[in-house]
């Protein structure tokens, strides 16, 4: 029997473990999950404080108040090796309780971060230490998962180098894209909630258009690492260089279509696991997905770099500055064509670099159990299902450890919804029998279906939810509950 990942970290420190064999690890370490290697702890302790507090945000030269980490949003970037110890030290300075999730990052489950099912919630005033062994590298997030406070704020990137990887570049650049903060629509986003719930249908959150006092800001307002269209990013690059880009979408409801003017990305990475590259012109990113895309530096210029809100108006935006050429830079609503030119769908993803594939034979054996679920809900009575179930209230979802696991969705509803899953990958059936492993994944509306697989490998209680903040508010969440 192989070992689980718990038993796995645990005996790691002795290291005497010698199960099966890994091509991906050096140091002939042993891989716990079929498909996914985990890292040995380094032993390295890497720490950080967190203040989670009220703060001024200043925007295109106005001032909002909201919530962020350390005095910004987004909050500081976490970086680490995988293997590594991350410390985090959260000091709770806001007027509510808060918690960190660590989306993206298989981490044991009570220090998962969801109020009330891993933890209990930090409360004004108290401190609470985040550690664990950082299981997987790859492009990651955090945030609160308490109620709506990521839509104010308290998000950041998570940052996990891996122990080696066969991927050169010359530099990297991180890209959030966020939606509207409260701050800048002058409304808390529990209150855009009972919006919603009183309007019936007809209005999006945040979406109530007008302008801010003074006329200068227009709202929604569509942000890069924090930073509206009339005050973007600059990614400087020399010609002949190769780009990473690691690009995240914490937004609360605002899935971005991404493209970089005058220049295809090979999309290597999807929810920080390694796909086989992918050349595209374009890539849609739902909440909570998160992709690494590389783009070769061979045309100078000053090009947009846009993220553009699928079904809404408005535009985000960075640019991408050669060294050698002037200041001029595209106008803060310039389209860049390829938005339109060809888009990375599920199907073009495969797995890349691992052992074993569910399908393949190997240690994947399952499905054990399928759970077979439905997605539903509307704008009118603003509810959101899983199942015809609302959380809480919801009945769990039972796995047994070491089963693989099966999840059949079909949407019934009008809207796409992200999935995702805490405490593990999964994998997407996307036919190809080696479809991509990711955490979040879109579900197409009308009638649209997902299935994917989970190993059963970490135990706990976990959360498995529309990443859409307002309809993982109103109730369309289940927990997975190993029995
Ligand atoms: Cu990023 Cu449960 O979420
Ligand atoms: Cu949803």
């Amino acid at each position: 029997r192989r070992p689980t990942r718990r038993e796995f970290l645990g005996l790691a420190g002795l290291g005497a473990l010698a199960v099966g064999g890994c091509g991906l690890l050096p140091g002939g370490e042993s891989d716990p999950l079929p498909g996914i290697p985990r890292p040995g702890k380094t032993g390295h302790v890497e720490k950080y404080t967190f203040g989670a507090a009220p703060l001024d945000f200043d925007v295109a030269g106005q001032s909002f108040s909201t919530w962020g980490y350390n005095g910004d949003v987004p909050g500081p970037e976490v970086r680490v090796r995988e293997g590594d110890t991350l410390r985090v030290r959260v000091e709770n300075r806001l007027p509510e309780e808060t918690t960190i999730h660590w989306h993206g990052l298989p981490v044991p489950d009570d220090m998962d971060g969801v109020p009330g099912l891993s933890q209990a919630p930090i409360r004004p005033g108290e401190d609470f230490v985040y550690e664990f062994v950082v299981p997987m590298s790859g492009t990651h997030m955090y945030h609160s998962h308490v109620g709506l406070q990521l839509d104010r704020g308290l998000y950041g990137p998570l940052i996990v180098e891996p122990k080696s990887e066969d991927l050169s570049y010359d530099r990297e650049y991180t890209l959030i894209l966020d939606d509207w903060l409260d701050g800048v629509s002058g409304r808390d986003p529990e209150r855009a909630l009972e919006d919603l719930r009183n309007a019936g249908g007809g209005m999006m959150a945040g979406g109530m258009g007008g302008m801010m006092g003074g006329g200068r800001i227009e709202y929604p307002l569509y942000l890069v690492n924090g930073r509206p269209p009339e005050d973007p990013k600059s990614l400087p690059v020399r010609r002949g260089e190769r780009v990473r880009l690691r690009l995240m979408n914490p937004a609360a409801e605002t899935i971005f279509r991404f493209a970089v003017d005058g220049h295809p990305l090979t999309v290597t990475h999807s929810d920080g696991l390694p796909v086989e590259p992918v050349e595209v012109d374009a890539l849609t990113i739902g909440m909570g997905e998160r992709y690494d895309v590389l783009l070769e530096a061979n045309d100078p210029g000053v090009w947009q770099v846009a993220a553009a809100p699928e079904e809404k108006p408005g535009l985000a935006r960075a640019l991408l500055r050669y060294e050698e050429v002037g200041q001029s830079s595209p106008p803060p609503d310039h389209r860049p064509p390829n938005l339109a030119g060809r888009l990375l769908t599920y199907a073009d993803l495969r797995a890349k670099g691992l052992d074993s594939f569910p399908g393949d034979g190997g240690p994947f054996t399952g499905p054990d159990r399928v759970h077979r679920l439905t997605l539903s809900g509307g704008m009118g009575a603003y509810e959101w299902r899983i199942d015809g179930q609302v959380y809480p209230g919801a009945e769990p979802l039972e796995v047994r450890e070491g089963e693989w696991v099966r999840i059949e969705l079909q949407n019934q509803s009008m809207m796409r919804h992200p999935m995702h899953l805490h405490g593990h990958s999964f994998q997407l059936l996307n036919g190809t029998g080696r479809g991509p492993f990711k955490d979040t994944a879109l579900v197409q509306p009308h009638m649209g279906g997902l299935a994917l697989d989970f190993h059963a490998d970490n135990p706990g209680e976990w959360f498995f939810h529309c990443h859409n903040a307002y309809h993982m508010e109103s109730g369309m969440a289940r927990v997975i509950s190993y029995e």
